[in-house]
């Protein structure tokens, strides 16, 4: 047998065998979980402080763990901390560091308390951490699209459907689009953060504890909303982690389409928008290369996000009430969603701040593909015609200026009335690209009045000042 030369382990006692050496290595946890840290700190010395209130330590002994526990957050932060395998994880290494230093007061620490509902803990801390931090991150590449919709608030593209022209909308109503999503993914981030906000310390291995320790003061040293009511369940559920790799997928999915969208609109064959350079990169054999690499690897990212969320589904899907090892597998994929998401929102924000359309090649291209064909429908149906039949006739319209290579603006009086006998002056009102957008009146539309409401209600909504 390969033997361990480790330390003692912390479940010593019945075993008489020792480690085997090939276990501590494909067992360790610290090599990833060593980022839960700051959270195990934190999540131990109100363990301490609550002991001491409840007297299975003295005051002078909580005092005396909650100063050699900052030390070693201390030495952790410095990089002066040792990490070794034979220690497991990071809930060991801390408790190894605080009895070195303090003897049996260090090894009154784990009373009342298991590995179990301590990482539960350690996690939920960690998330809650990085909930926010994701919503600070989502709300500025907000207000980087809110600035953006706001310097081309008069701009009109082409919007599409099928990746076909469709309609005409101002680039500030698509742009404002995103704000909607990210808004919805907060939310929904928000909620997540509500369910997690909830403490499992005090659940022990799984059953609870018989000594008299007080759930509540812990949880109002960490700021959780509540103490888990049920210690089997509290001790094992994971549900959060899933929501915020789910939350974190969705974004990263929209944040995707809206790479995949601007990758389309920057091309040369587009021309709508121009990326920053600094956002760009270039190739290493064609020397005229502009690519949007930054965009391509947002796009690209999001499938390890998917990934993730899938890994931690398959991860629960057989395990038994309470605490199985397996749950220690779930660290790595929620770490890398939140590392991964952070790390595009990062990028995103600036990119979108830079980014400018390219209004003259937009106003080359925006009366071509008929963009007004609907527009001159619904006014036809303004004038009493069935909408079927206004769809006809604007139909056999387009056809004819298809033929002749014209816009529908372009076509003559008489060439439009060999198709339909009602035409008159009036519904020229409706053709243009920039007409067809400012006739439109309904609620959420692309009406430049509409816009402006949605750009004040931003502003509002982001605390952007005035
Ligand atoms: N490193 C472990 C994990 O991340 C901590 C809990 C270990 N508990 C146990 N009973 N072995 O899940």
């Amino acid at each position: 047998m390969t033997q361990s030369s480790g330390p003692k382990k912390a479940w010593g006692g019945v075993f008489q065998e020792p480690t085997d050496a090939r276990v501590e290595a494909f067992s360790e946890s610290v090599s990833f979980d060593r980022r839960l840290a700051d959270d195990d700190i934190d999540g131990s010395i109100a363990h301490a402080r609550m002991l001491a209130s409840v007297g299975l330590m003295t005051v002078q002994e909580a005092d005396a763990v909650a100063q050699a526990l900052e030390e070693i957050r201390g030495e952790i932060h410095a990089g002066r901390f040792e990490f070794t395998a034979a220690k497991e994880d990071i809930h060991l290494h801390i408790e190894s560091g605080l009895t070195a230093r303090l003897g049996d007061t260090g090894r009154k620490l784990h009373t009342a308390r298991s590995r179990n509902d301590q990482v539960a803990t350690d996690l939920r801390l960690f998330c809650r951490r990085a909930i926010d931090r994701l919503d600070a991150g989502m709300a500025e590449l907000q207000r980087s699209f809110l600035g953006l919709a706001e310097r081309e608030q008069d701009l009109v593209i082409p919007a599409y459907t099928h990746l076909r022209r469709a309609q005409p909308v101002l680039a500030a109503h698509q742009l404002l689009g995103w704000c909607e999503k990210l808004a919805r993914d907060r939310d929904r981030l928000a909620d997540c953060r509500r369910r997690t906000n909830i403490l499992p310390l005090g659940s022990a291995a799984l059953a609870g504890t018989s000594l008299p320790i007080d759930r509540e003061h812990v949880r109002e040293a960490l700021g959780f909303e509540a103490v888990a009511a049920n210690s089997l369940d509290a001790a094992s559920d994971r549900d959060f982690g899933c929501e915020l790799a789910f939350v974190v997928s969705l974004t990263g999915i929209h944040l995707s389409q809206w790479a995949e969208e601007w990758i389309i609109w920057s091309t040369h064959e587009f021309g709508l928008l121009r990326l920053p350079e600094g956002f760009c990169t270039g190739s290493s054999i064609m020397p005229q290369k502009i690519n949007p690499d930054v965009l391509e690897l947002v796009r690209g990212k999001s499938a390890r996000l998917v990934g993730n969320l899938q890994q931690l589904l398959v991860l629960l899907k057989g395990l038994p009430t309470a605490y199985n090892r397996d749950l220690q597998e779930d660290k790595e994929a929620i770490f890398d969603s939140i590392d991964t998401l952070e790390a595009v929102l990062g990028v995103a924000a600036p990119l979108v701040a830079g980014a400018r359309f390219d209004r003259e090649r937009v106003a080359e291209s925006i009366d071509q593909g008929h963009l007004d064909a609907t527009s001159l429908m619904e006014a036809l149906i303004g004038q009493g015609v069935p909408q079927r039949t206004a769809h006809e006739t604007v139909g056999l319209l387009v056809r004819r200026a298809m033929t002749r290579g014209v816009s529908l603006a372009e076509l003559t009086d008489e060439e439009i009335a060999a198709d339909y006998a009602g035409w008159n002056a009036a519904l020229r009102g409706a053709l243009g690209a920039s007409r067809a957008v400012e006739r439109m009146q309904s609620f959420g539309s692309t009406a430049p009045a509409a816009v402006a409401d949605q750009i004040a209600a931003w502003r509002h909504r982001l605390g952007v000042a005035n």
